[in-house]
């Protein structure tokens, strides 16, 4: 799971081109050579290259399809030994087949650990949204609590007489856009706690981060933190599952309101950032909350690890996981003069995603 792999877009014309001209190449070879010479083996790489798409139908499809075309060429072959082109075919035969049958159980494999390991990210989700439902119900009330008033105002202008129906208007424009507000919150809440299957889009990541941002509004005006954004310009769109992404900020963000939420003193900086460099994308999160020991920053990506009355210590492990599945990497350090930072790192180039 953790391993980078290559990917084999389907989709792409330029990748069936060069594969067809590949199978096309060994099967002239397989054909115009002479029989005992068993060409036909190569269609092995054929099929590990296929196996990167991930798609077992297609594995299947191209297996098949090799073997066909070894049986053919076997055929068509005019020279040499029939004999030892007979056990040569044979054996590119259980070659083309095995290789297809492993590359097929391999990925059936991790589409199970990928299946549970989204499972896994939505429970913890849901478990999250159930911590912030008061906070979110308060980030719902106060449009709610806006709606009523310019709802009475407008009435009143109305009622006014002389009535004055642009004031009325105006404050009727204020319900709107409040309750606008007040939608776009359940909505982000329901897109989080609804099952999705895992995706890979090419994301606005300032987007993505301010809207987990918003979800945990609340939280950090309760916790009484200052949070600061700063985004690199131009940050480019990396390929990811756009859920569980907000996920891993969400936790980082709530995590360190949460920290300096126990703070007796000193300031309560919260400051989210996201960088790109040529290769990669970071976003850090940077708290002036408790600074963590070595010992503790080696284990609170480990699952089950907390320091909470109430934790469940699921948070970062999934975090990890969920970055890890990206391609990247998470880490914790210590911030200074105090508090910690937690960020992750995104390739650019385009690799395999839960
Ligand atoms: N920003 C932070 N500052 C200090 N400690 C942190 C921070 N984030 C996480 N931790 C520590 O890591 C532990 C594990 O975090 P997490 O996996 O999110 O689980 P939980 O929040 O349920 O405890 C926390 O209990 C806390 O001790
Ligand atoms: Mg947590």
């Amino acid at each position: 799971m953790r391993r980078k792999r290559l990917t084999f877009p389907i989709e792409r014309p330029l990748l069936w081109l060069g594969l067809s001209v590949f199978v096309a190449a060994i099967f002239a070879a397989d054909t115009v050579t002479d029989r005992e010479i068993a060409f036909a083996v190569l269609y092995v790489a054929v099929i590990l290259i296929a196996a990167q798409s991930g798609r077992t139908r297609f594995v299947a499809t191209i297996g098949i399809g090799c073997a066909v075309l070894t049986v053919v060429s076997y055929i068509l072959t005019t020279q040499g030994d029939r004999q030892s082109g007979l056990v040569n075919g044979a054996l590119s035969l259980l070659a083309i087949a095995t290789t297809t049958f492993l590359a097929i159980r391999n990925e059936t494999t991790e589409a199970r650990a990928r299946q549970a390991l989204a499972d896994l990210a939505h429970m913890a989700r849901v478990t999250t949204m159930g911590e912030l439902t008061a906070s979110i119900a308060h980030e719902v009330s106060q449009p709610l609590a806006g709606i009523v008033a310019n709802g009475h105002a407008a009435l009143r202008w109305l009622d006014a007489s002389p009535p004055s129906p642009d004031e009325a208007r105006r404050a009727l424009g204020r319900v709107v856009t409040d309750a606008d507000r007040a939608g776009e919150v359940i909505g982000r809440v329901r897109r989080l706690v609804t099952k999705s299957p895992p995706s890979r889009d090419r994301v606005d990541l300032v987007e993505l981060i301010d809207e987990a941002l918003v979800l945990a509004r609340a939280e950090i005006r309760r916790n009484r933190v200052v949070l600061r954004t700063d985004y690199g310009v131009d940050l480019p769109p990396p390929l990811v599952d756009r859920v569980q992404l907000q996920q891993v900020v969400l936790n980082l963000v709530v995590n360190a309101a949460e920290t300096m939420g126990g703070l007796e003193t000193g300031p309560r900086d919260l400051l989210v950032s996201a960088a790109s460099d040529a290769s990669k994308i970071t976003v850090s999160v940077r708290d002036t909350g408790a600074s963590l020991a070595p010992v503790a920053i080696a284990q609170v990506f480990e699952a089950f690890y907390t320091t909470k009355p109430g934790g469940m210590g699921m948070g970062l492990a999934i975090s990890r996981s969920i970055v890890e599945a990206h391609g990247g990497t998470i880490y914790a350090a210590l911030n200074h003069p105090r508090g910690m930072v937690f960020g992750f790192t995104l390739p650019l180039n385009t690799t395999r995603t839960v």
